[in-house]
């Protein structure tokens, strides 16, 4: 078997494995170069059976986005399945992120087993929740101003996200190519709550049947805006019974909406997987509090091994870095290695899980586990 890069010249081939594995319609986008994504392709005696591909993202840890490699597209043809095509596909594509600078990797996964086996594990979801118009009428009115958003709106909107979502753990940046921001004007509804200093607030929803209202960015910078956006909702009472909100700021369903209960959420985890440890750690934001310290690690990583073997984690004024050496005192495997570094999981339940071993609080102290990652975006 041989792995490749992907070229245009694939893409009938791709076409083909994305239709058997997903149903998915031809895109014409695998028929040019991009700058949002790159791929490979698996050949098994001259015949291309497999692929993936990798898109080009960023996603905010501790308030910096680090590059981030979005695996999608994973598909093998029926007759080559259960030889490791997948598993080789995956191996490429963890040299390749690294070479091009993509030090963490992110995936919703339909088959765990195949990525945990490499080292990816769940850190978080992306959420969408029911809500029924009846909740949304019965929220205290937020009376500010709101109008139809224009193209001259765009970059104040991102801004609006962008604040968020750098304040929150797992979201992505939107500001690669792979995210063409100005199509948020494809939606229906695109509006906004103007302010004094730009854009207050902005809601981007879409109605799809009679009965069907989707709500795809809710953003607001402060409650009443919010108020405001998700009360205005309740004026499609009559037409549609319930708002099929994505959750992108937790503040929206956790602290704004009246606590209903038993209302139907779709949760789509996602998992994430270090592939250069000393390139995410420098790469993320830490908190700048700790007093300096160092944890000798011995990690276990058969398919990135440039992260295996003996590191010491130094925390030396106000900066985090990895170095090769120490006693290797605690010991981890590369599955441990994405809910550490997201403090998705304390080291207590990394041991717990067989995924860790030894005691070292300050794993702890610097990534303030255990926390909850957020990303809006699927892929
Ligand atoms: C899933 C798929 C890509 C696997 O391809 P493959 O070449 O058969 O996988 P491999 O032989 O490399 O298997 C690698 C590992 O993944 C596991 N695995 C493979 N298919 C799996 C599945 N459907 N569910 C759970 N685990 C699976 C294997 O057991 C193997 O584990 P091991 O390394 O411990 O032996 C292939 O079956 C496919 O194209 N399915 C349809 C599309 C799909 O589901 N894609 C994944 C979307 S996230």
């Amino acid at each position: 078997m041989t792995v490749r890069p992907y070229a245009p010249e694939h893409a009938d081939a791709v076409h083909r494995m994305r239709k058997l594995a997903f149903g998915t319609p031809r895109d014409d986008a695998w028929a040019a170069e991009s700058d949002a994504w790159h791929g490979f392709v698996a050949d098994v005696d001259g015949d291309t059976c497999g692929t993936l591909r990798i898109w080009a993202y960023r996603q905010f840890f501790g308030g910096r986005a680090v590059p981030a490699g979005g695996i999608a597209t994973v598909a093998v043809d029926p007759h080559a399945r259960g030889r490791g095509v997948a598993g080789a596909l995956l191996d490429a594509a963890l040299a390749g992120m690294r070479e091009a600078g993509q030090p963490l990797s992110i995936l919703f996964a339909a088959t765990p087993p195949l990525y945990r086996g490499r080292g990816w594990e769940q850190v978080g979801s992306a959420e969408r929740v029911q809500v029924p118009i009846s909740v949304l009428a019965a929220l205290p009115p937020g009376r500010a101003p709101v109008r139809r958003a224009v193209e001259a709106d765009l970059p104040e909107l991102h801004r609006l996200y962008l604040d968020l979502g750098s304040t929150v753990d797992g979201m992505l940046d939107r500001s690669e190519p792979a995210f063409e921001v100005s199509r948020i004007f494809e939606l229906d509804i695109v509006d906004v709550v103007p302010g004094e200093d730009g854009v207050r607030g902005y809601v981007a929803a879409s109605r799809h049947g009679a009965n069907d209202l989707t709500v795809w960015d809710l953003v607001a910078r402060d409650a009443e805006a919010a108020l405001t956006l998700l009360g205005r909702l309740s004026s499609w009472a009559g037409m549609v019974e319930q708002v099929s909100l994505r959750l992108v700021d937790p503040v929206v369903y956790d602290l704004l909406l009246a606590m209903p209960r038993h209302l139907p959420r779709f949760v789509e985890p996602f998992m994430l997987r270090v592939v250069d440890l000393a390139a995410a750690v420098e790469a993320r934001g830490w908190p700048d509090y700790l007093p300096d310290f160092t944890v000798d690690l011995e990690i276990t990583d058969e398919h990135a091994p440039w992260n295996a073997g003996r590191h010491r984690l130094v925390h030396e004024s106000g900066a985090l870095r990895i170095e090769p050496g120490g006693t290797g005192v605690v010991r981890l495997q590369a599955r441990a290695l994405g809910p550490w570094f997201a403090g998705t999981a304390t080291t207590d339940a990394l041991r717990r899980a067989g995924l860790l071993e030894g005691v070292a609080p300050m794993l702890d102290a610097v990534t303030a586990a255990p926390r909850q990652l957020r990303i809006a975006d699927t892929f």
